[in-house]
């Protein structure tokens, strides 16, 4: 039988995760939040809802006309409370089932000041003459995106009549940034276009700059202005690179760099290693009483960071020192299997983990073995979407050898 029926009993990542009436589990793509009742069709292993039958009690009536079908968004149709409940049964249950922990403190989770509008990039692809999100491998057409700023999103429909414009459209992607005044627009493409249509674009936009590369992995050109853009945050400022690494939430970022610090000061130390450490979001503001700082990244903007793969682990003059205190901030993808082992081989007193993947923070966590977590806390900086930020405190477990 290809039609089931079922409840939504959790989210995932990207999809909603059904118990049929037989009782299998599965996971579902379409119109559904937790709570409803839905019919679907089955696909191989995975289903797509065709009908809602019965609506979660808690339902509203998305911001956004394009939330049910737009990859992104898939907490829209949930009330602010009910979608910071899952996130933070997201990041305990997964601690908990995948990495076997639980946390001896939990703070719960810290809700983004805005809840739309929060976002300073949006990165969207391009298909021909339209302008979307992707859904798999088809283009989804948007016209706007209510999680972007104001300055991004007054941008979109001049970007989408100059690219309906354009003679032989060659673009594949746009991403769209503004800086922390949110006045600047800065415009990075991907694919080729003529100069004279990319300065027409700029003038379009009133861009503050405008960058072509030909693909990924390719240099960047910047024809405009200059590419880098610059944010200030608790009295500091950080200049980033046009395609470097910014928080983008900025307001609830600094809700998560507030409570970062006040951690950090806890556990004290002589020296900051900050691995994965970007522009120096988590290091910068703890300068003034830990003045001693390192920092890895593959892309560093501080003088005085190491640019460094940590595919590669540990540069090897990179060693603990006796009053140490490590952060790390790892992409999705969590920490790489290389640094995860020297990690668990050094077996540091503590460490701070900033992740924005509660599933790699378990994974790693597990597998460095040892470490037990003293303290974790939630925040959401991506509201709407099923994606969660944790702080966690992690610390030897000593106990093993009691
Ligand atoms: C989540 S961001 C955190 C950056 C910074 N801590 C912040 O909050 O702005 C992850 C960082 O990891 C860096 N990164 C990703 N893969 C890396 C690798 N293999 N080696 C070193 N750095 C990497 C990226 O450049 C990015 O700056």
């Amino acid at each position: 039988m290809n039609e089931l029926q079922g409840r939504i009993l959790d989210m995932g990542d990207d999809r909603m995760l059904a118990e049929a009436e037989d009782g299998r589990r599965i996971w579902v793509s379409g119109d559904a939040v937790p709570g409803d009742v839905v019919r679907f069709r089955l696909k191989g292993k995975l289903g797509e809802v065709m009908e809602r039958l019965e609506d979660a009690p808690e339902r509203v009536e998305p911001a956004c006309p394009l939330a049910v079908p737009c990859p992104g968004c898939l907490l829209q149709a949930l009330p602010m409370s009910r979608q910071l409940e899952l996130k933070e049964g997201k990041v305990l249950e997964t601690l908990k089932r995948l990495g076997g922990l639980e946390p001896q403190e939990w703070r719960g989770i810290v809700a983004s000041p805005r809840e739309l509008g929060y976002r300073n990039k949006l990165d969207l692809n391009i298909r021909g003459r339209e302008l979307g999100y992707l859904r798999g491998r088809e283009l989804l057409p948007v016209k706007d995106c209510p999680l972007g700023a104001d300055r991004l999103r007054a941008a979109l429909p001049e970007l989408r009549r100059w690219l309906q414009g354009l003679d032989k459209p060659r673009l594949k992607r746009v991403m769209l940034r503004c800086d922390s005044a949110a006045d600047e627009l800065h415009l990075l493409l991907q694919g080729r276009a003529g100069r004279n249509e990319l300065r027409d674009l700029g003038e379009r936009c009133q861009v503050a700059s405008l960058s072509i590369r030909e693909d990924v992995g390719r240099p960047w050109k910047t024809l405009l202005g200059k590419a880098t853009l610059s944010f200030e945050l608790m009295g500091e400022r950080f200049e980033v690179r046009e395609d470097g690494f910014f928080q983008v939430n900025l307001e609830a970022a600094e809700l998560l760099l507030r409570e970062a610090q006040a951690w950090m000061k806890e556990m004290g130390g002589e020296r900051l290693v900050d691995l994965f450490c970007g522009c120096g979001f988590f290091s910068e503001p703890a300068r003034s009483w830990l003045p001693d700082q390192l920092g890895l990244d593959m892309q560093v903007s501080r003088p005085g960071d190491r640019a460094w793969d940590l595919r590669k682990g540990l540069p090897e003059d990179v060693q603990p020192r006796e009053g140490d205190l490590w952060i790390l901030d790892p992409p999705r993808s969590g920490l790489p299997e290389k640094l995860r082992e020297q990690l668990a081989e050094l077996y540091l007193p503590h460490l701070l983990i900033i992740s924005c993947n509660p599933a790699t923070l378990a994974r790693d966590l597990k597998a460095m073995g040892g470490y037990r977590i003293r303290r974790a806390q939630a925040f959401d900086l991506f509201p709407q979407t099923s994606h969660v930020e944790s702080l966690v405190w992690v610390e030897r477990n000593d106990s093993i050898f009691a």
